[in-house]
């Protein structure tokens, strides 16, 4: 089984020296990749920039990017030969209009941004995804939850959709511990209690290529 997985924020320059990011870890993203490594598959793990040791199993390829438009380059080279996409990664949903060649200088007292929208990289993936291919998102809302996750599924063609919860303590940016649901096509929910994100990615894993046999029966 060859698995593509995204991982981690992605960093929108502004000017040399800044750019837009989010608080994404990517630790949840790179635990999948250990997990799917240990029952045997191939993994190619496309990550944005994080703190994290890159992994060492061999199984694991790991390509570095930063920016929503190249993340999306490197997986759309992948996708098409892999047999599950995981699309883990939190991915700027916009970036700066203009990014400047030179540091912006302070100057009034107010600065307005004009930001762009990104690739929807598991929506613009999902319309080339084939009937033997099978893709897992991942969301994270804080209001009507199981109903704004099964439309993220529609509308970028998952199989499942993985639903992080912000409510609970110890669950979600920057914890060892995670707490999510599981939503499928058909609106079957699947609880996962508070646990290390390592044994969480494991349970996920499990579900996923048991989901994955199952398709393909
Ligand atoms: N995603 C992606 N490319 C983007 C945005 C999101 O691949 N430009 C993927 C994420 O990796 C995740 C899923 O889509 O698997 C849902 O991400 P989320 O940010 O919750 O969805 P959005 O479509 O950005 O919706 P929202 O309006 O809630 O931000």
């Amino acid at each position: 089984m060859h698995v593509l997985l995204t991982a981690g924020p992605t960093y929108e320059p502004l000017d040399p020296v800044r750019f837009l990011g989010n608080r994404s870890t990517g630790k949840m993203g790179y635990a999948l990749a250990e997990a799917f490594a240990e029952v045997g598959a191939a993994v190619t793990l496309i990550s944005g920039p994080v703190q994290l040791a890159p992994p060492t199993s061999p199984r694991i390829r790991t390509v570095r990017v930063e920016t929503a438009q190249q993340m999306y380059e490197a997986a759309a080279q992948v996708a098409p030969a892999a047999d599950v996409w995981v699309f883990a990664a939190a991915v700027a949903d916009y970036r700066p209009a203009v990014v400047e060649y030179e540091k912006i200088k302070k100057s009034g007292e107010t600065l307005t941004l004009e930001l762009v929208k990104n690739v929807d990289i598991a929506a613009t993936l999902g319309q080339t995804k084939r009937p033997e291919q099978f893709a897992v998102g991942f969301a994270l809302e804080t209001t009507n939850e199981l109903a704004h996750a099964l439309g993220k599924l529609q509308r970028k063609n998952f199989d499942l959709v993985v639903l992080n919860s912000l409510r609970d303590a110890g669950a979600g940016f920057g914890h060892d511990t995670n707490k999510v649901s599981v939503l499928d096509r058909a609106g079957q929910v699947l609880n996962f209690e508070l646990q290390a994100k390592t044994d969480l990615a494991r349970g996920l894993v499990q579900l996923i290529q048991s989901r994955f046999a199952i398709s393909h029966a």
